[in-house]
């Protein structure tokens, strides 16, 4: 096999690639939602506790992998041991599969953008606007073919001149803004039709106190098991997308801090997006307002910033240009797995890669984002809830594969391969491996069962 001549330039590069991939919708929607939902501070201490012990493994071993094989997933999975060469094509199929909708939820939000850019606040903020969006046959088309095509163009461009070069632009813009949008959120006050006042203030208290009035261990293993998905949903692994770009790390880069900062990254813009939503959602609707997914960015946000007045205009811009940079830099490093995949199995250049992908998301993602409309269908879910076209590629992708391949991953470098394997690439070069106690323990006891119950529960096997 020819030797992959892509790289990051350094440990810069590379930590604003991944962080990248890592920032995307499940910081902007998902997690503010969790934590309103599930018990404020007590979600993010739960949280917390799992991005620094079970997300630090999981993202370390993905990225130990690809640098030591230079490969991505099925070349890396088949060096490491032949025999599981299953495992690295499923882990292919995730990003195969979550690249068919992620584009037609990069077109809504850039569709928003442009909402809030042409002034057009309040008519956003009208019931039934999003819905009368997505069903129709045409705009979700048009911009999710959009956001495909910028996506494809990126990453025809190449490791260093696409991915790396728009990530080093969009991820400190998107820090600035986020934390602009908070500090903005925290300063709101608004007195309700029913005469009561609520402050930004008494917001942010209601995301960071540990509610847990009528904790039971039942909803308390519900809660670490919400926050466990949303954990590596979050942290882009289990998806090849960072054994990808663990391939394109140079030998003389400091994993280990580049690790940590990844993690300090996601989870920072993902409390950064709670005090932002969270404070702004409860001024205006209180504490009913929290919708679940794309109806918190797409229907309550839309009605919090009409309420700000003129203000929400310009927050309405600032929200939603740091979501399409989120959602940009995330989709391309699915595209970016599934073409470096593709190059390593047909032996094919970079752009004819590109190129046929294109071709075939363009046409998926039309698919997709008529799923609403023209190939509108619901069925029920193992665990329960319906779901259209686009929520079944999430369903499967997220719920059912990820888990399944974390278990399996765990398995194959706690017990097939032995830990020492990743250790050893920890300390190359000049590294330090200081948490290569707490990882071995991890990804031989602790992680492997953690990850049997959560596909367990997500595939609706244990009610
Ligand atoms: N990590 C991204 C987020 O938090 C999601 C993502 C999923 C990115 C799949 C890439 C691939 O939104």
């Amino acid at each position: 096999m020819k030797k992959k001549q892509s790289n990051f330039s350094g440990q810069v590069g590379f930590v604003l690639a991944a962080a990248g991939s890592a920032v995307g919708v499940g910081n902007l929607w998902r997690f503010p939602y969790l934590a309103a939902k599930d018990g404020g501070g007590l979600f993010l201490l739960i949280y917390l506790v799992l991005v620094v012990t079970i997300g630090f493994t999981l993202l370390t071993s993905d990225i130990a992998i690809g640098r030591k094989t230079k490969k991505s997933a099925i070349g890396a999975y088949t060096e490491l041991a032949p025999k599981w060469k299953f495992l690295g094509i499923l882990t292919f199929f995730v990003p195969v599969l979550i690249m068919t909708y992620y584009a037609v939820i990069g077109g809504w939000i850039t569709k928003y953008g442009v909402v809030y850019l042409t002034g057009q606040a309040s008519a956003a903020a009208q019931d039934g606007y999003f819905t009368a969006f997505i069903t129709s046959p045409v705009s979700p088309v048009v911009f999710a073919l959009l956001f495909m095509a910028v996506t494809a163009f990126i990453v025809y461009n190449g490791v260093e001149g696409g991915i790396e070069k728009v990530s080093r632009f969009m991820m400190p813009i998107l820090l600035v803004l986020v934390i602009a949008v908070a500090s903005y959120s925290l300063t709101l006050s608004h007195t309700g039709a029913d005469g009561e006042t609520r402050t930004g203030l008494q917001g942010l208290l209601y995301y960071l106190t540990p509610h847990t009035e009528g904790l039971t261990i039942h909803r308390f293993l519900q809660i670490s098991l919400d926050a466990m998905s949303q954990l590596f949903f979050s942290l882009s692994v289990s998806m090849g997308i960072m054994i990808t770009y663990g391939s394109y790390v140079k030998p003389d880069v400091d994993l280990n801090r580049s690790i940590s900062q990844i993690e300090f990254f996601d989870t920072g813009v993902a409390l950064l997006a709670g005090a932002m939503i969270v404070p702004a959602v409860y001024v205006f609707s209180g504490t009913e307002g929290m919708g679940a997914g794309p109806s918190l960015m797409f229907i309550s946000l839309p009605k919090v910033f009409d309420a700000m007045g003129f203000a929400g205009t310009v927050v309405g811009i600032l929200f939603f240009v740091s979501a399409i940079f989120a959602t940009l830099t995330s989709c391309i490093s699915v595209l970016e797995a599934i073409t470096a995949n593709c190059m390593e199995i047909f032996h094919t250049s970079r752009k004819k890669t590109v190129l046929v992908l294109s071709v075939i998301y363009l046409a998926a993602s039309a698919v997709i984002a008529l799923g609403y409309s023209v190939f509108y269908f619901e069925v029920q879910l193992p665990n329960g809830s319906a779901a259209q076209l686009l929520d079944i590629m999430d369903y499967v992708s997220n719920s059912v594969m990820m888990p399944l391949i974390s278990l399996l991953s765990t398995i194959l470098i706690g017990w097939v391969l032995k830990p020492q394997f990743i250790v050893e690439e920890m300390e190359k070069g000049s590294g330090k491996f200081t948490r290569k106690a707490l990882y071995t323990v991890i990804i031989r006891y602790v992680a492997p069962i953690v990850m049997l119950i959560l596909f367990l529960q997500s595939t609706g096997i244990l009610a």
